[in-house]
């Protein structure tokens, strides 16, 4: 048995999450949480939700409502919806959360007294309207280049010339358009992440097996051009971390909060000590998870993510926990593993937040139920390429695997056994070649899945475990009960006690992918030994003779050609 750390990258806050955010990071997250619980390993599996920044700021102010109030609005949204797709956290917690505040002003000082912090004077857009500084894209004006009317104060999007706000014509504020727009003097921290550069770099190359698209993103980042480059850590926002804290190492950077991708990574380990303080336990009990030298040297620490979100986990978090370990005595826990994630396409383009393009967690959930997406999701996430979500392919998917492989075996065997023998498991007959063939074929089966979900591979997973309904499928074709009833009952005895014993085995290794169906056919057989099958023959006669079930209701429904059709018009995002 070991411990398995894992988080999943944190959602921002500022509204609901398309299925293309939930298959980059959450739900395969969840797929290995379930498995490494059900094989027996002490998981602490941790995600929250990311409140700071500007786009948090701005989707209040379009809300109407102060940012305090809708990030906790929008913090119960997003954890009704992460419950109502089964994703079985074991806290999630809110980056803007007391412990995030001061475990990041903690680190913060803690890379000051490193020597790893620099102050530096920046002239900066304040607005007197808006009553704050603008980040460069929040400043539009025209283009003096090419005299496009709706530059950024960042780029040009017409003649991508690179500009600076101070460049553009007429400059406005992007929030209220005011143009009482000034350039003040403004002093900012900068994390001198260059200074780390080796270090991250041998670290980076101690690391075993890592996936490609996740190490040629950091060397690309430590490599190119200058390097590795110092980064601002600190923003003229309101909502965030405060900068200036009692025994602060700099003064005067008050009104400044931390930059939102510092203070994010950190709330990994802040939310574990929320998921302490919730259940009354004493930070001994989060800090064996995150702290080498009390208890954290046999964790494994497993990340999951999409791309975008690489650079940040493998140079800046980890240089702010090596950084805060300057002088040994804080010794954190470290990444072991990032999987990483492509994109989801929608039917032929991008998901679009703003267009309203493609399937949102809610209305996903309102059309049918999570297990029929979990399925989708985690058979086709986008592992070593972008994959694409199309409404003809999930019509497909679900109605050949769940609903004919699956559902229908449990169906044919409860039903067949109840007009036969009634709703209790026969006794009588013994198995035979066919069973043992069965027997062996569901061994090696096994063992494969088990490979590829040790190894995080989510496609390759769910082929193999749906290679295992099959063999099942095939099983009952060739032995064929109903026909065996009429002449050797004793045999259709036998065979039906093996297969509602098959059933039970596909409700345990299939729960990580299928929570909800799992937990269904486990009720209608009555029966709560979860046990992860070590042997085949012994997993296969946990329901003896004479156990008693129930026929359940239909597992999985199909799609239908008009729901599609409709479905696909609904989504479009044209209207
Ligand atoms: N909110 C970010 C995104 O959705 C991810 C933050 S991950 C964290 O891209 F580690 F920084 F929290
Ligand atoms: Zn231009």
């Amino acid at each position: 048995m070991a411990r398995i750390l894992i988080t999943s990258a944190l959602p921002y806050i500022n509204g609901i999450k398309h299925l293309g955010n939930l298959v980059g990071s959450q739900l395969p997250a969840d797929l290995y949480a379930r498995y490494a619980r059900a094989r027996g390993h002490e998981v602490m599996f941790i995600c929250a939700t990311d409140e700071h920044g500007t786009p948090a700021e701005i989707a209040a102010a379009k809300a109407g409502q102060p940012v305090a109030e809708y990030c906790a609005a929008m913090h119960e949204v997003q954890g009704e919806l992460a419950r109502g797709f089964g994703l079985s956290f074991d806290h999630f917690g809110r980056s803007s959360s007391a412990r995030n505040h001061a475990l990041t002003q903690h680190l913060a000082a803690r890379l000051g007294a490193a020597g790893l912090i620099e102050e530096v004077s920046e002239k900066q857009v304040y607005s007197h309207t808006d009553g704050r500084f603008l980040p460069d894209r929040y400043i539009e004006g025209t283009c003096p280049n090419c005299g496009y009317e709706r530059a950024r104060g960042d780029q040009c999007e017409e003649c991508t010339k690179q500009l600076d706000p101070t460049d553009l014509i007429n400059p406005r504020s992007a929030i209220s358009g005011a143009t009482d727009l000034e350039v003040r003097e403004t002093r900012h921290l900068y994390l001198r992440q260059s200074k780390l550069r080796d270090t991250l770099d041998q670290w980076i190359d101690s690391q075993k097996g890592w996936p490609v698209l996740t190490t040629s993103i950091a060397k690309k980042w430590l490599h190119d051009g200058d390097g590795l480059q110092d980064r601002g850590i600190t923003r003229d926002l309101d909502w965030g971390v405060p900068v200036q804290f009692e025994g602060a190492p700099w003064g005067g950077m008050d009104g400044k909060v931390f930059y939102v991708w510092f203070d994010a990574p950190i709330e990994y380990i802040a939310a574990t000590a929320e998921w302490a303080d919730a259940l009354g336990k004493p930070d001994s009990e989060w800090r064996r998870w995150w702290r080498m030298d009390e208890g954290a040297e046999d964790v494994r620490y497993v990340q999951f993510m999409g791309k975008d979100n690489v650079p940040f986990h493998t140079l800046s978090f980890p240089a702010t926990l090596i950084g805060a370990n300057f002088d040994g005595a804080e010794p954190w826990k470290m990444v072991d593993y990032i999987k990483s994630f492509n994109y989801l396409n929608y039917d032929g383009g991008q998901f679009s937040t703003s267009l309203g393009r493609g399937v949102f967690m809610d209305q996903a959930l309102a059309l049918l139920p999570s297990d029929y997406w979990r399925w989708w999701l985690l058979s086709h996430a986008p592992e070593n390429s972008d994959s694409e979500f199309t409404w003809e392919n999930f019509q497909a998917s679900v109605n050949k695997d769940l609903a004919d492989v699956l559902g229908n075996l449990v169906s044919r065997v409860t039903k067949f056994c109840r007009s036969k023998f009634g709703e209790m498991v026969p006794e009588g007959g013994s198995y035979g070649a066919r069973e043992q063939q069965l027997i062996d074929d569901l061994t090696r089966g096994l063992t494969s899945y088990q490979n590829v979900m040790d190894g995080m591979m989510v496609r390759r997973s769910a082929q193999d475990l749906r290679a295992l309904w099959v063999l099942g499928n095939e099983y009952l074709q060739e032995a064929a009960p109903w026909s065996a009833f009429k002449t050797d009952p004793e045999q259709a005895a036998a065979q039906i006690r093996l297969a509602l014993n098959l059933i039970r085995f596909y409700a345990v290794i299939s729960q990580p992918f299928i929570p909800d169906a799992s937990a269904r056919i486990m009720a209608a057989l009555r029966c709560d030994d979860w046990s992860w099958p070590e042997d085949m023959a012994q997993a296969l006669g946990v329901l003896p003779a004479g156990h008693v079930f129930e026929v359940p209701d239909v597992l999985f429904a199909k799609i239908t050609d008009e729901q599609r059709i409709e479905w696909e018009a609904q989504f479009s995002g044209k209207n």
